[in-house]
């Protein structure tokens, strides 16, 4: 009865020029290790489900990345979405299509694009937090420590009462800003939300249900045509139609049923070039380099990538973000690598 969707619609515009529109970091080799991170994701979860209940949901762009990269999984369990409308209808329209197949199925909701070192500690919380779904009405969290106030990240308040493995959660806050996060960073008792969800698939329709009428309305008149060919035609016809909206806002701030699992694994969700450099090896002054060769002089904290394993000679440079491929070459303070995002949109408007 175990179930998983991988959401792998989003863009990665903070990893330009690698991450583009038309080929997002979770389709490219981020760390170098052979696999790209849907290879990855998938691997991690066929360990605990099995592969044909894995549900891939990404944009219709990327139909063609996503069997060649998984060539295991076959057209039932891609869902191709005409519009980017974030997390919270692709999860529902999921969870409504797994339902239909199997009323009892206990299913994990992972992203596409993270890093997760243990693998075996992530299979254990996972396990865990299936035993307790298939019993409890619950939405499962899992929680990291966190280590400053990130206000890119949802927080997550738990119950102290209890010194129990599975806690309950007093409140979900998703992005708060930058005086709340410090203040949740004091107190204590919050974690990182991991953006990876678990529950029984009758708990997450049914807080849909309540919180998200609409949506739900929308999707649920689909209920007779999943897994048939008229499937494809029904989401061209309404998944434009779903509000833009992620499953953070949608539902898990407005539950009572919340529960967490503080991880026991150690988690990166590869959001920066900055989280990326963390994550690689350096060479002795703290230069992380990929896919080239390097002459360099007075120069540490780089993160230096290129497309073709060129020779990148740099003298006098210090905490950049050096990157090449194809027309462009970014280079970058490291300290500013949030605006990335920004500076894409500049770019894309004046070239
Ligand atoms: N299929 C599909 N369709 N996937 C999408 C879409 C969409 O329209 N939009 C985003 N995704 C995918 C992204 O590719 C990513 O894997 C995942 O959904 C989460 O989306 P993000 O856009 O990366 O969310 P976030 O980083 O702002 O926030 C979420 O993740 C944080 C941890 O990384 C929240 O759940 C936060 O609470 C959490 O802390
Ligand atoms: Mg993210």
């Amino acid at each position: 009865n175990y179930y998983a969707i991988l959401m792998a619609g989003g863009v990665g515009s903070r990893f330009w020029p690698i991450s583009t529109q038309e080929f997002p970091k979770q389709f490219h080799d981020m760390l170098g290790t052979g696999d790209t991170l849907i290879q990855k994701t998938f691997q991690r979860l066929s360990k605990l489900i099995p592969k044909e209940n894995i549900f891939i949901l990404t944009n219709e762009r990327y139909n063609d990345l996503v069997f060649e990269q998984l060539p295991e999984v076959t057209k039932r369990q891609v869902v191709l979405e005409p519009a980017m409308r974030n997390t919270a209808p692709c999860i529902l329209y999921a969870a409504l299509k797994i339902q239909k197949e199997n009323p009892d199925a206990v299913m994990i909701v992972a992203p596409s694009d993270h890093w997760i070192e243990d693998e075996q500690a992530f299979t254990d919380n996972v396990q865990q937090a299936f035993d307790y779904c298939s019993k409890n009405d619950a939405l499962m969290t899992l929680g990291i420590k966190p280590t400053f106030p990130n206000t890119g990240y949802g927080y997550i308040e738990y119950n102290t009462t209890f010194e129990t493995d599975i806690k309950q959660v007093k409140q979900f806050r998703e992005k708060p800003d930058y005086q709340t996060a410090k203040k949740f960073l004091e107190q204590g008792n919050f974690l990182w939300n991991a953006g990876i969800f678990m529950w029984h698939v009758k708990h997450v329709v049914d807080a849909f249900k309540k919180n998200q009428e609409q949506l739900y309305k929308l999707f649920e008149k689909g209920i007779p045509v999943y897994n048939t060919e008229d499937e494809v035609h029904f989401i061209n016809e309404n998944y434009e139609k779903a509000e833009n909206i992620s499953v953070d806002y949608a539902i898990m701030e407005a539950s009572k049923n919340v529960y967490v699992i503080p991880a026991t694994f150690d988690w990166n969700d590869l959001g920066t070039w900055g989280s990326l450099y963390d994550k690689l090896e350096k060479d002795q002054n703290q230069n992380a380099i990929v896919n080239a060769r390097t002459l360099l002089e007075d120069a540490s904290g780089n993160m230096i990538r290129t497309q073709k394993n060129k020779v990148v000679v740099v003298d006098g440079l210090n905490n950049y973000i050096i990157v090449d491929k194809d027309e462009v070459l970014l280079i970058y303070p490291k300290a500013k690598e949030q605006d990335i995002k920004i500076v894409l949109n500049k770019v894309k408007n004046i070239f």
